[in-house]
């Protein structure tokens, strides 16, 4: 079962795909950190953002072991780092080098440990619409800029990363700028939309449950 939850920065996808990727025993693919992971290595090698020909040689030579290393770097989830990711995503060469690697995960997918799983989660911005048009079941995330940045505030304050409301409320509102002047960002047709500004983690959780549950059962 490939199940993709896709939708805008801080919508609580993250979290809904764990959860979802426990309770029904399926690996989970954040295909955010594709794009964190070549966007972190720009910063680490002092590369201008706008240089497309380093950004893409990153992506061309991704590897998951890569990834994963890069992801202990504190930089990776930053306001810096989240602000590079949105930016070499925005470049149609890293998205087309980044897609053979996004895709294979699910006609292949495994847990961290190494052992099959029978389905993975994807979380993302196009899952549902490039990395798995035919997933069976495609969710869209989505929730008020003002709350979404509230949540990342709020997760950057826990960390101790110096920021104010008003700064992440301005990035949020300048990612979902660059994130959705692409067409694949938009959600797919066959996708259940969601909108959580007014929901708890457990509200969406339980809703999004149910419509798994009913869809298995009618499968
Ligand atoms: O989901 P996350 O915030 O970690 O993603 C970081 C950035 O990566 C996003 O702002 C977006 O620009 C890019 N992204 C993307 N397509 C995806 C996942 C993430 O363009 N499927």
């Amino acid at each position: 079962m490939i199940i993709t939850i896709d939708g805008p920065a801080a919508a609580g996808k993250g979290t809904l795909a764990a959860k979802l990727a426990e309770k029904f025993v399926l690996t989970y693919f954040d295909t955010g950190m594709v794009y964190r992971a070549v966007g972190l290595q720009m910063l680490l090698g002092k590369h201008s953002l706008e240089d497309k020909t380093a950004a893409e040689a990153f992506a061309k030579n991704l590897t998951f072991q890569k990834m994963m290393e890069l992801s202990k770097n504190p930089a990776f989830r930053s306001l810096e780092g989240s602000k590079a990711a949105s930016i070499v995503a925005a470049i149609p060469a890293v998205r087309v080098a980044l897609l053979a690697m996004q895709q294979n995960f699910s006609k292949n997918p495994v847990f961290a440990d190494g052992t099959p799983a029978n389905g993975a989660i994807y979380d993302g911005r196009d899952t549902g619409t490039v990395v798995c048009p035919n997933a069976d079941i495609k969710f869209f995330i989505t929730a008020s800029p003002e709350v979404r940045a509230m949540r990342r505030f709020k997760e950057y304050d826990a960390k101790g990363e110096i920021s104010s409301y008003d700064e992440v409320l301005k990035q949020t509102i300048a990612r979902d700028k660059n994130d959705f002047a692409r067409e694949s960002s938009q959600p797919a047709k066959d996708a259940i939309i969601i909108d959580t500004s007014e929901l708890s983690i457990e509200q969406v959780f339980e809703k999004v449950c149910e419509i798994i549950d009913a869809k298995q059962k009618n499968a």
